[in-house]
């Protein structure tokens, strides 16, 4: 029996029918197809307290944090928005997207609660402990995100090699995890030999380089890839990729990250090569989201038009291409001073233009459709919620995007020149608009926890 009520897109591009979820829901083994409801939003909590702190220090402090970009307070900031925002979003996103774009379970056990506990002891540890300029707190602490993360990792590897997810997409996940692991434990290597306790070859500040490529390619990029195979044909949406064409990105980006890596440690001249991989295995998943783009998919009438969460996302890939091509010049351009006032812009556009923002972007979608699922399984399908469409305060939505526009290309120029007007300034605007789209996810998530008409079923979470 069809109801006509607006669902959200699901893999395939098709609206599932109310009867299936109903009829899912009427088994109770089906029910841990839905996402657990705390554990997901608890990342994304710290992930927000996380960016907001890197923006405000950078407001307070810009002194302290423009100019040359190698010291322990912008290691602190970094650490907050890499750790804090962008892996800690990511592993509450798995836990939303795994039931939604990867027919995957991975309900939330007492070891994932374990896991999320390490992991935010952890980055809270290492990011103080950066702030302080101490290296010895900040090894112990990483020590705790690095189990966090292996604890992750062994929940979610049995249930994607089970998953009947394409095989090239399982692939970017576990290579993802694999490679977080090995930057992490390299992390925590460089953090011992700040304590004058030799266990790495090369030198350190080539050995950053190596570590920071490794994670922001070979865990958030990979990441961002492997579920955007999914997740971009859901919110264009679109006809869904397939085939071993997917593998070229995988295959590519990590013969990349792990070459660019080593050559790096080693100060090997063949750093180049791996950077042309890089490059190529970036182009192979643009290939395919011009194909998404050339096979469109018609969208639920609800879709509300602009669509601020795909703005962030196509902003978030140009800025990609902008850090590709800065990357570039940085590899191949001779020793000179401007190199060092680049390489901070170069994290600008990097971490926070491309990583940040499609974290914004995806999770601007994402929360919408897990509240509509939970509030209508929570009600018993007694009380149908709004279209996630319209869930989200559009003007919010228009003032955090407003300001992503503006800032982000201020804030790489503040760091560059060195201007500090221009970094406390973009700061302060990119600080805005994470209360801006904190009220709005916030607004979004009250349908998730607000609407329980009958007590029906037990939730994911135990609770
Ligand atoms: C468990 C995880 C991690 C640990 C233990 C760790 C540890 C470290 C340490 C110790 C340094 C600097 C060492 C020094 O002072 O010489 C560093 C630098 C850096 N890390 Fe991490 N890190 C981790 C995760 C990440 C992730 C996930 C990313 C990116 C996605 C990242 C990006 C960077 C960058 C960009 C730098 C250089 C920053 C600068 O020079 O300003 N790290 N990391």
């Amino acid at each position: 029996m069809a109801t006509g009520l607006p669902l959200p897109p699901w893999p395939g591009g098709n609206t599932i029918a109310l009867t299936d979820l109903e009829e899912e829901s009427r088994r109770p083994e089906r029910l841990d197809r839905l996402p657990p409801r705390l554990l997901p939003v608890l990342y994304f909590a710290f992930g927000h307290i996380c960016l907001g702190l890197a923006f405000l220090a950078m407001a307070l402090t810009p002194e302290t944090l423009a100019g040359f970009f190698y010291h322990s307070r912008i290691l602190a900031v970094v650490h907050l928005v890499t750790l804090g925002w962008i892996s800690a979003s990511i592993l509450g996103a798995l836990y939303i997207i795994a039931p939604m774009a990867f027919r995957m379970q991975i309900p939330a056990r007492k070891l994932d609660y374990a896991a999320f506990a390490m992991f935010v002891m952890g980055v809270t540890g290492m990011v103080s402990h950066f702030w302080l300029d101490s290296y010895n707190g900040m090894v112990w602490s990483a020590l705790a995100v690095i189990a966090g993360l292996a604890i992750f990792a062994a929940r979610i590897v049995p249930p994607l090699v089970a998953s009947k997810l394409p095989p090239a997409v399982k692939l970017h996940i576990g290579l993802a995890f694999f490679n977080i692991l090995l930057a992490g434990i390299v992390g925590a290597l460089l953090g011992i030999e700040k304590l004058m306790i030799n266990v790495l070859p090369g030198q350190q500040i080539t050995n950053v380089y190596a570590h920071a490529h490794l994670a922001a390619l070979g865990w958030a990029t990979m990441m961002v890839i492997g579920a955007g195979y999914r997740l971009f044909p859901m919110f264009l949406p679109a006809a869904m990729p397939a085939g071993p064409r997917l593998y070229v990105s995988a295959v590519l980006l990590e013969a990349g990250a792990l070459g660019l890596f080593a050559t790096l440690m080693l100060q090997s001249r063949w750093v180049i090569l791996f950077v042309v991989l890089t490059i190529a295995g970036l182009l192979a998943f643009a290939a395919q989201v011009v194909w998404m783009k050339r096979h469109p998919r018609s969208a639920p009438k609800a879709m509300q038009r602009p669509d601020f969460g795909m703005l962030h996302n196509m902003q978030a890939l140009a800025y990609l291409g902008l850090s590709v091509v800065l990357g570039l010049a940085l590899a191949i351009a001779p020793p000179l001073e401007w190199k060092l006032r680049a390489a901070a812009a170069y994290g600008v556009l990097g971490l926070v233009g491309f990583l940040s923002q499609m974290v914004v972007g995806m999770s601007a979608r994402l929360w919408p459709m897990f509240s509509w699922t939970h509030s209508f399984v929570g009600s018993g399908f007694a009380v149908p919620p709004p279209t996630p469409h319209v869930m989200p305060d559009r003007r919010l939505q228009a003032v955090t995007f407003l300001l992503w526009v503006a800032c982000v290309p201020l804030l790489a120029a503040g760091l560059y020149f060195p201007d500090v007007t221009l970094v406390r300034a973009s700061a302060w605007g990119l600080f805005i608009a994470v209360i801006a789209e904190t009220l709005n996810s916030a607004r979004v998530l009250r349908f998730a926890f607000g609407y329980r008409k009958k007590k029906q079923l037990t939730t994911q979470d135990g609770g």
